[in-house]
């Protein structure tokens, strides 16, 4: 039996008929389309299904989509929500050469985001840290340690000149 959720992803909201055994992955990725959130491990290992939920980090594959009900989802699609002005933490993994396959690249950049909107100066073991749970097999993820240290100067508020 399908039961009827309402979901907010990325600012729009849909109202749905799910089945109770579909995950939050499954749902963002076969019913709206937004694709941009990867499959890799399906078991909670990989991090290549992170999203945000009530700005929280959670791995969309291990949860019930059912459970949504009424919740604020955040994908990477929500980075950049006209598709050209890309948010910073994207033009710095750009910039950095923190891409190489991409397969990661969803769910590095949202744990980025829920990293910097708590501490938008991390130290590196901060970032490491904070993207343990995201596995990237090409990288080495210096590059994507720089690219987040640098999202995160980007984001900071521009200081106001001092009037005279
Ligand atoms: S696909 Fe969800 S953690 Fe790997
Ligand atoms: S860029 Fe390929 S897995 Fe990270």
């Amino acid at each position: 039996m399908k039961h009827d959720i309402r979901l907010t992803v990325n600012g729009d909201t849909y109202c749905l008929a799910v089945e109770p055994w579909r995950t939050l992955n499954e749902v963002l990725r076969e019913d709206l389309n937004l694709t941009g959130t990867k499959l890799g491990c399906g078991s909670g290992d990989c991090g290549a299904c992170t999203v945000l939920v009530d700005g929280r980090s959670v791995s969309s594959c291990l949860t019930l989509a059912v459970e949504m009900d009424g919740r604020e989802i955040l994908t990477v699609e929500g980075l950049a929500p006209s598709g050209e002005d890309l948010h910073p933490i994207q033009e710095s993994f750009i910039e950095k050469g923190a891409i190489q396959c991409g397969f990661c690249t969803p769910g590095m950049e949202i744990s980025a985001l829920n990293l910097l909107s708590a501490n938008p100066r991390p130290d590196d073991t901060e970032i490491r840290a904070a993207i343990s749970g995201n596995l990237c097999r090409c990288t080495g993820y210096n590059k994507i340690v720089d690219a987040i240290a640098e999202a995160g100067r980007r984001m900071q508020p521009k200081k106001k000149q001092p009037t005279r």
